[in-house]
């Protein structure tokens, strides 16, 4: 199958009217988008991805008013974090109404569901009259893709249709929270609406933190998320060059390159500090980290907040280590 780049969103929706893939844009990462109430479509996004079927699909609707049809049990905090970030980068855990495929849940009776905030992406979604399920556009286990090239590299031949939006605005996947049976919020995955943000909206202090993983019932057995072919190792720089000494090396720095290193060898996330800037800059820079085939790829940690706590929980998931 030839793979087409293009910005028609009457294309997009035919393709994904007829039960085909289409990847789409959004204000964090590409996503691989099927007719999520045809399970024969959301087949296709398994299969070409090659993501195993216990991992559940995050469901992407136009609005507010449109999710309802789908879920039920929702939380006055839930209408407030919809009121304040949809669409955005937040995505919310609801117990599903029974249509909803269970291939899209991977079995739970919760159903992972967001507004995109992408201006194409919003106009496809209110042209077509059904949700779409949509991972992240990368073959299971690489890194996200926040350009329509990036998807390309990864999915060609495999799908019909790109929809090219640009390059990703936020570059980190959505922050993914639910609600545990006392009603209380818990935080599943950090992303791009920062947690301070969330706090301020819900009024408290999150006390639940419980990190999913894309392999929830075989941790260590999967290749770990995010991964780059150069194994990628987290910390301290001077510390790992000492660690590395020899080898070629390829740093990720925060904001500020190392004297000790040639330029060529190095990158930088935001030159001026931004933790949004980096965050929209990382994935990216681990694809041409990763291109110039390096012995080791090494990076440190931004400060741990804001946007820096997302882009930490990334690269800590890129580590070079099979323990998650
Ligand atoms: O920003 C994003 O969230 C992007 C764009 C495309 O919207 N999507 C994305 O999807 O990151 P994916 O599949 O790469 O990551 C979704 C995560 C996975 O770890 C999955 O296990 C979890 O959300 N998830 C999805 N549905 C779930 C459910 N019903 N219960 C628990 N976890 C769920
Ligand atoms: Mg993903």
């Amino acid at each position: 199958m030839k793979t087409v780049i293009g910005n028609d969103i009457t294309s997009a929706a035919a393709f994904l009217q007829a039960g085909e893939l289409v990847a789409i844009p959004t204000e964090t990462v590409y996503g691989l988008a099927a007719n999520a109430l045809n399970e024969d479509a959301v087949l296709k996004i398994y299969a070409a991805k090659n993501r195993p079927q216990f991992n559940p699909l995050i469901m992407h609707v136009a609005s507010f008013e449109q999710a309802k049809q789908y879920i039920k049990d929702i939380s006055a905090e839930a209408e407030l974090l919809a009121a304040a970030f949809w669409p955005g980068p937040l995505t919310m855990l609801f117990n599903k109404q029974q249509n909803v495929p269970d291939l899209v849940t991977a079995g739970s009776k919760r159903v992972a569901i967001r507004v995109p905030n992408h201006p194409l992406t919003l106009q496809l979604l209110s042209q077509i009259n059904f949700p779409v399920a949509a991972p992240s556009a990368n073959p299971s286990g690489y890194v996200s893709p926040t350009t329509a090239q990036h998807v390309y590299e990864g999915l060609q031949d495999k799908i019909p249709y790109i929809l090219d939006g640009g390059a990703c605005g936020v570059g980190v996947e959505s922050t993914i929270v639910g609600w545990n049976e006392d009603i209380e919020l818990v935080l599943y995955r950090l992303g791009g609406i920062a947690v301070e943000a969330i706090e301020k909206v819900i009024g408290k202090e999150i006390k639940h933190h419980q990190k999913i993983t894309d392999n929830p019932n075989t941790p260590g057995q999967l290749k770990s998320h995010y991964a780059t072919n150069t194994p990628l190792y987290l910390g301290n720089i001077d510390e790992l060059l000492l660690q590395f000494a020899g080898k070629k090396i390829i740093l990720i720095n925060f904001n500020h390159y190392h004297s000790s290193v040639p330029k060529e060898q190095q990158f930088i996330l935001s030159a001026n500090g931004s933790k949004e800037e980096a965050a929209k800059n990382l994935f990216r820079v681990l694809r041409e980290a990763d291109q110039l085939q390096a012995d080791v790829i090494l990076a440190e940690y931004l400060p741990e907040e804001g946007l820096g706590r997302a882009v930490n929980d990334r690269l800590e998931r890129a580590q070079h280590s099979m323990k998650s």
